[in-house]
């Protein structure tokens, strides 16, 4: 049932088991980035006779350091295994030797690790060359969240879009700008890529780490008791092991060690994992009923883009998109995304959703892993595809032009790569969602369930509050241009 598909990327991080479980890809947020296995049977190639002709990501930036909280927990950690006389056996005789993966405290933790920097370069290598829609020599805008690692992540992505060809001679070409949006304010409201702190209320549906932390409370003691054994003179306790598990994911990220990636059985990754999947599902996701309403107005200005097709803007508008529209954020305004779409709370077998606080349903397929590992992502994309796409033999004319791609249009959402359909509406080639369905599906269905804006979020008597995202074709007053060459 579990496929891997190892991509360039994480060839690049130190596969740590033989067989088929690897834990860097039950890590959650923590996990490196990983294609996200099929699901519902859906092949990942874009259907034959089809081709993308417009396509917009949200994109959780790549590798980081530790956020602050978190590094006092690995600092504990170290000081805990330093200044204690102790025996450690098995898989812990290395933890004396172990020192935290941070040699410059200034300039480290919260900033992209190396890893995090190859990832947004490897996908704008990817996205060019899998979309071809940006011919040499042409510009690219992006648009990103302020905070430094998440322009970070655009700056890379756009220099692994540009890299090709010699422009030195040409500053005029083949430039990248990133429109850098204010990051986690409470005054752009749904014109924003955080728009998550923009909805007063939000914050009050979330009982996700409430729920992770009722959760964790049922496996981690059990494993400090199982790794307890290898100790004299040291006792681990459940908050240990919940920094040693994290150190798995960000340690390999930053230097490549995973030898706590070793410390844990199939078993304990997977309590680990689920952690993580009720704290997004019930924090940012499906089950935090302000989720929808969030990351519905980004959800809106896509499916508008691609009513108009690539090349237009909405009206008024002062700013064209180009055909792929990239946007750059962090991890809790994705899982809003999948709201939005009323993706993964739906299930055909009674009983997965909403998810268990106590028992994980080997069928859910809202992961943490599979959404908010770094860099990870939810794409839309508009396909284009002919009538005649089943035949298999095509004839053409010398000096003809070349044939038209038909004109049927059809949208797939993917998460991490894989495929996900959308709740009933599969008739399109590799269970893709015609355009007008899409559309309907989203202005009436979809609207319904996020609701307004300004209104769910408690915003009536806030005179400047706006429930849309206009900023990708409206220039918001108060953006900084950033621009991006090779030299
Ligand atoms: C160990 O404890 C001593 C004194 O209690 C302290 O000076 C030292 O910094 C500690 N070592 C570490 C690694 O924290
Ligand atoms: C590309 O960007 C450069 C640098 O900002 C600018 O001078 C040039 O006019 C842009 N080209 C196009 C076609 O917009
Ligand atoms: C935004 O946050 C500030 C500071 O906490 C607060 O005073 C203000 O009322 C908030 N605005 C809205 C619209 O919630
Ligand atoms: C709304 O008003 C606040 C306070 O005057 C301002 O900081 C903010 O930029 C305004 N927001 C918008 C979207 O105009
Ligand atoms: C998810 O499903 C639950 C019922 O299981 C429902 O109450 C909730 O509104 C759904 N969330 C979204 C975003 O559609
Ligand atoms: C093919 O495209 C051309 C130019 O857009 C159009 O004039 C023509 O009618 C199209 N032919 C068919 C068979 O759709």
């Amino acid at each position: 049932m579990r496929l891997r598909h190892i991509s360039l990327l994480a060839a690049a991080i130190p596969t740590v088991f033989c067989d088929s479980f690897n834990s860097l890809q039950h890590s959650g947020p923590a996990s490196p980035y990983f294609d996200a296995p099929s699901q519902d049977g859906i092949p990942s190639d874009t259907p034959t006779g089809c081709n993308v002709d417009q396509a917009a990501y949200i994109v959780r930036h790549g590798a980081r350091y530790p956020e602050p909280g978190s590094f006092t927990g690995w600092q504990n950690l170290f000081v805990k295994f330093q200044n204690n006389s102790y025996t450690a056996k098995g898989p812990l005789a290395f933890i004396p030797s172990w020192v935290p993966p941070v040699d410059d405290i200034p300039h480290e933790p919260l900033f992209l690790s190396a890893t995090g920097a190859l990832e947004a370069l490897t996908l704008g290598v990817d996205l060019r060359k899998r979309y071809q829609f940006t011919k040499g020599g042409e510009n690219i805008t992006v648009w990103s969240a302020a905070q430094q690692r998440v322009l970070d992540t655009a700056t890379f992505f756009t220099r692994g879009y540009l890299s090709q060809g010699n422009y030195l001679t040409a500053p005029s070409s083949n430039r990248g700008t990133i429109i850098s949006l204010a990051d986690s304010v409470n005054f752009t409201f749904a014109d924003s890529l955080t728009p998550s702190t923009g909805c007063p209320l939000y914050s009050t549906g979330d009982t996700g780490s409430a729920s992770a932390t009722v959760f964790r409370a049922t496996y981690q003691d059990k494993i400090a008791a199982r790794l307890n054994k290898f100790l004299d003179g040291l006792t681990l306790t459940a908050s240990d092991i919940g920094v040693m598990q994290d150190l798995c994911g960000f340690q390999a990220e930053v230097d490549g060690d995973t030898r706590f990636c070793d410390v844990f059985e199939d078993s304990e990754w997977l309590d680990y994992e689920y952690a993580h999947d009720l704290n997004y599902y019930y924090g940012s996701g499906p089950g935090n009923p302000f989720s929808a309403t969030v990351g519905f107005p980004w959800v809106k200005a896509i499916s508008d883009l691609f009513v108009l097709g690539p090349g237009q803007t909405t009206p008024g508008g002062n700013i064209t998109p180009p055909a792929l529209i990239m946007g750059f954020t962090h991890d809790n305004n994705l899982p809003p995304v999948i709201s939005a779409l009323g993706l993964w709370n739906t299930s055909r077998v009674p009983g997965v959703y909403p998810l268990s606080h106590t028992t994980p349903n080997p069928l859910h397929q809202f992961r943490a892993s599979y959404l908010v590992a770094f860099r990870g992502y939810v794409a839309l994309e508009r396909l284009a595809c002919s009538a005649t796409r089943d035949t298999e033999e095509t004839v053409h004319v010398a000096g003809a032009p070349p044939a038209n791609v038909s004109t049927s249009k059809y949208i797939r959402v993917r998460v991490d790569r894989a495929p996900v359909a959308i709740p009933g509406c599969t008739s399109g080639p590799g269970s893709t969602c015609p355009l007008a369905q899409f559309t309907t599906y989203i202005d009436e269905t979809r609207a319904a369930a996020a609701g307004d804006f300004v209104q769910r979020c408690g915003l009536q008597n806030v005179a400047n509050a706006t429930g849309e995202a206009t900023f990708l074709t409206v220039a918001p007053p108060d953006i900084q241009e950033i621009l991006v060459g090779l030299n």
